[in-house]
């Protein structure tokens, strides 16, 4: 929202130059005091910060770059600045010279016909001398007398003579021709046709120059490049002209998410904490060559930064790193994009910490229902539990897996008394429960990784691309207590029973001990794979030995090692942990029903210039992951398999094959999803790899599963599975040809011999999907139990909510996206809590969705489904277990169709103010 007091005209033109981001460098930690104050308690450092540079295209062929960043040599500047470096402490890491970049971008160095110095600061100037001597140096008023001469003809110098030798020293005059006004600045025209100027932007440092950039004309936008102007957005912003907008969207800390922050109150609290104004910027600079002029400078610039169609870039706002189009991309079309609003206030993301501990005027209520806070002000009655006040708590959660934990944060946010129940005596969910020697993901791990908040994912480092569950728990509990979780996390309390009472519209919780609680809300998220089931075989508990579920796993592996070992099953859990222990177990026998498809994981080791080079890629992760049809990185291929010539067609296959992750599944056309013919083909091709990989070929054609096709089952991957079946200690016995047919007590009886163990492992799955809601006696309006509502069939709405269980809402519920699952629940949790809140704020303390609602809703995930050959085979995704009696027919438990289209109908509904709903 600009608030512009002292309109700027901006002068007008037709030509336009195109302007391009090049981030070489990468360097930090910054300390802030250094540069800037007043403090922020909990803001004192940044840890990585870019120094941007910029290509500049004019359609005539002629192209300007803008700023080289930090030379990759660093230390081969002159010795003024290569002694001083060391005493930075900082990490300066420079992937390539700007040089490099533009050759590898197809711009060849020799097409470049200046390079611009925004400033003489090592961090800025690069290495002009990788550029042919055709290549003019241009720098600000006031540069040659101040500078020249550079090392070694001045040992003191900061420069080096090579910098500028050979080639044309260009010094700006702002005073001739081509010069002008623009707003506050002096300006040159550099082309004469209005596409491109330099503004004299004085203080920082002697000379220094911004760039003012036509992107678009008619109407006009530009792109003002601001070098060092200031040091960051928060010395710039807000001002006068441009106040603190009262909503910003998406927030800052979570630019993926559907949430808004509406820092109002929270802002001028923290203004005031310092001793400023609301409209007073973040900060005052407290470096630069002079610093009152540099001030009155960023003055004249905040006239320019609040108009809508300027988009002002300051060179280390990791901000635009992190979410601006790079090189070669174009950032031309930034207003179109909406660019400009993503940016404006991208920076109070630095104040994340601030932001959570200070939850409550992170809230939308309207001024007048919002409570006094001070600095340290700790909610125990929430606005809205006022309107609860006979209950324990506005929300309930159940279970601290990702859904809970994340949506304890994001009801936190919102002010609201809230805890969580979890049954497990940490946080974790399915990798707590889950420890089995060789447990991952399959799942890319940083796109299983919360996108929130920007400080986390600047945080934290992946060391796989695929995280074994010890890293993955440990990310969980770092990201526990980096947001301070725990206390509102009641461990240990497994819940037994949840009845809705009328009329106060709440939930009376009950857990095992007989405790109760009362809440407005709850949020089951109880997981989908959560209940553990034991084979339905004679004889289980008769064993005498060691036995245990691959979900109750013990902390001793040891106990394995040299022994006679039994598995049951060859599902995606047996899968990962048979490839493991094989390597200690004395004898390992693996009893298998059903074999699986099952193909390469391909894992390897991350490098820490990978990790930075994924976290630069962040946001283009989480976007593949936004479009993609089940939230992975991988993209669809719409091509059918008929398209393409068998040559084609397999060389494509082996390509996937060779790629890492899910791609071979969900890479491939997909009519080998729905098409019988191209899904036998497929199935071939990858009978064939396996075949390749065992050698006896008799064992070979047990391990290749014929009752079912590629992908028709969740695909698990693994490493070096095949490869055990190799190894004279592991034995397959194929049920099929020997059913078992009890368990005794030194082993499993087949039809043919007793095989004795020391240890029997069941690796035999869950009760999934309703699992946990079937342990749990849910009843609602009338003592309805959700046992019956759904034992004709799962109904949901939305796979959120359930007629007659009002004020409950599910994440990763039955009829729910699934998919990439950390993608999904964060997409679930925004949803329950923009609706919690819109109750919140509107007076709402019934919510409940209607029959027609949940019919309409179950025909619609039913015709999503029609067609998938997934739907035609049992599977936990088809809501079969065969050791439950009530799941031995298939259901409908999960959305069956793309992400993007179940985000599609539930925003509808959040548009429609959610009127679908009967609300109370
Ligand atoms: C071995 C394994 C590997 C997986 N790999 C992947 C993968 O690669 N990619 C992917 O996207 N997904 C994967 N998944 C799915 C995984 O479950 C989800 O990714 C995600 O962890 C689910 O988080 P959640 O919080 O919804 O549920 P969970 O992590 O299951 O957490 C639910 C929590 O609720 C608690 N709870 C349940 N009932 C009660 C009760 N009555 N009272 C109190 N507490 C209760 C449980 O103790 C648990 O802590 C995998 C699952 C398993 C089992
Ligand atoms: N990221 C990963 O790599 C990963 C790892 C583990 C789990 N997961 C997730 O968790 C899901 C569940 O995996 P899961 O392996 O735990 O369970 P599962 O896929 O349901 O597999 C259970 C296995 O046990 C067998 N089984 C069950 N009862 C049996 C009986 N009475 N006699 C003989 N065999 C019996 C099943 O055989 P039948 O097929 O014949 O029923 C099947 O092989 C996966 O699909 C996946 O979504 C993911």
């Amino acid at each position: 929202m600009s608030a512009n007091t002292t309109p700027v005209q901006l002068p007008a033109g037709r030509e336009t130059v195109t302007v391009k981001l090049i981030n070489p460098v990468n360097f930090g930690p910054a300390i802030l005091k250094r540069f800037m104050g007043p403090d922020v308690p909990g803001l004192e450092t940044f840890k990585d910060s870019p120094s941007f540079s910029f290509l500049l295209e004019h359609p005539s062929g002629r192209k300007l770059v803008f700023d080289l960043g930090i030379r990759k040599d660093y230390m081969n500047h002159a010795p003024k600045i290569a002694d001083y470096l060391p005493t930075t402490n900082y990490t300066i890491d420079v992937s390539k010279n700007v040089v490099d970049i533009l050759e590898e971008g197809g711009v060849s160095p020799s097409e470049i016909e200046g390079v611009i110095w925004s400033h003489w600061h090592w961090d800025h100037i690069g290495d002009p001398s990788s550029f042919p001597p055709t290549t003019n140096l241009i720098v600000g008023p006031g540069f040659k007398k101040a500078m020249l001469p550079g090392f070694p003809a001045n040992p003191d110098s900061p420069l080096l003579e090579s910098d500028y030798a050979g080639r044309e020293l260009v010094e700006m005059d702002c005073t001739g021709e081509q010069s002008l006004t623009i707003g506050g600045f002096q300006a040159y025209d550099y082309f004469g046709d209005g596409s491109f100027y330099l503004l004299d932007s004085p203080g920082h440092a002697i000379g220094h120059l911004c760039g003012l950039a036509r992107t678009t004309s008619s109407p006009d936008t530009f792109v003002l490049l601001g070098g060092d102007v200031c040091h960051y957005a928060g010395i710039l912003r807000p001002s006068v002209h441009l106040p603190v907008p009262e909503t910003i969207t998406p927030h800052p800390c979570n630019p993926f998410g559907t949430g808004s922050l509406c820092p109002g109150h929270a802002w001028e609290e923290l203004q005031k904490s310092r001793g400023r104004e609301a409209t007073d910027t973040l900060f005052d600079m407290t470096f630069g060559g002079d610093i009152p002029l540099a001030t009155r400078t960023v003055g004249k610039l905040q006239e320019l930064d609040c108009l809508d169609n300027v988009l002002v870039i300051i060179a280390h706002d990791s901000t635009v790193r992190d979410r601006a189009p790079h090189f070669p991309e174009s950032l031309n079309a930034w207003k179109e994009k909406g660019l400009g609003e993503r940016l404006k206030w991208a920076f109070f993301r630095d104040l994340e910490v601030y932001w959570n501990l200070f939850p409550l005027p992170l809230v939308s209520l309207p001024k007048t229902q919002m409570p006094y806070l001070g600095r340290h002000f700790q909610p125990n009655m929430s606005a809205f539990g006022v309107a609860n006040k006979d209950l324990d708590y506005d929300v309930l959660i159940i279970g601290a897996g990702l859904s809970g934990l994340y949506s304890l944060h994001r009801i936190r946010q919102l002010g609201l008394r809230v805890k969580v129940l979890e049954a497990g005596e940490a946080e974790g969910g399915t990798w707590f429960w889950n420890r089995y020697p060789g447990a991952r993901f399959d799942s890319e791990s940083y796109s299983y990784i919360f996108s929130f908040s920007q400080e986390l994912l600047d945080e934290w480092d992946w060391t796989e691309h695929f995280s074994p569950q010890p890293e993955t728990l440990k990310y969980i509990q770092y990201f526990t207590k980096k947001f301070r979780l725990k206390k509102d996390i009641q461990f240990n309390t497994r819940v037994k029973s949840a009845h809705f009472q009328t009329p106060s519209n709440s939930w009376l919780v009950t857990d095992e001990e007989g405790r109760q609680i009362s809440s407005r809300y709850i949020i089951t998220a109880m997981g989908i794979l959560n209940q553990p089931t034991l084979p339905v075989i004679e004889g289980v508990g008769d064993f005498k030995g060691q036995a245990w579920h691959t979900a109750r796993w013990p902390a001793d592996h040891s106990a394995l090692e040299g022994k006679r070992v039994g598995i049951i099953g060859t599902g995606a859990t047996a899968i990962q942990t048979i490839q493991e222990i094989y390597k200690i177990c004395g004898t390992l026998t693996v009893f298998q029903r059903t074999p699986n498809w099952t193909a390469p994981l391909r894992n390897t080791k991350i490098t820490a210039e990978e990790m930075a080079d994924i976290r630069r890629r962040y946001p283009t992760i989480f976007q593949q992951c936004l479009e993609s049809y089940s939230c992975f990185i991988h993209v669809t291929d719409n091509r059918k398999t008929t398209d393409l010539s068998r040559e084609e067609l397999f060389a494509h296959w082996e390509e996937l094959f060779q790629q890492p992750g899910f791609a071979k599944v969900l890479s491939v056309s997909t009519d080998v999803a729905t098409d019988r013919e191209a899904n036998k083909l497929y199935s071939e091709f990858h009978a064939n790899k396996i075949r390749s990989r065992i050698n006896d070929p008799v064992l070979a054609e047990k391990l290749i599963p014929k009752n079912h096709g590629f992908g028709t089952r969740r695909v698990p991957l693994e490493s070096g599975y095949y490869e055990a079946f190799n190894q004279p200690h592991v034995k397959l016995v194929d049920l099929h040809e020997t059913p078992i047919e009890r368990i005794t007590e030194k082993g499993v009886k087949t039809s043919d011999q007793e095989h004795e163990f020391d240890v029997l492992i069941y690796a035999t799955g869950f009760d999934a999907v309703t699992g946990s809601f079937g342990a749990v006696d849910f009843q609602g309006i009338g003592g309805q139990k959700l046992k019956d509502t759904w034992s004709g069939g799962i109904q949901t709405y939305l796979g959120l909510t359930v007629m007659d269980f009002p004020n409950m809402f599910m994440i990763m519920g039955p009829h729910q996206m699934f998919g990439n699952i950390p993608r999904s629940i964060e997409y679930a949790v925004d949803w329950v809590a923009d609706f919690i809140e819109y109750a919140r704020d509107n007076d709402v303390r019934f919510i409940q969705p209607t029959q027609e609602k949940m019919d309409g809703w179950y025909k619609h995930v039913e015709r999503l489904g029609e067609g998938l050959l997934a739907n035609e085979v049992d599977s936990w995704m088809t809501g079969v277990n065969k050791n439950l009696a009530a799941k031995q027919k298939r259901s409908l438990t999960r959305y069956n169709g793309p992400a993007p289209g179940y985000r599609k109908e539930c925003d509808a509904v959040k548009e429609r103010n959610y009127s679908d709903f009967v609300l109370g």
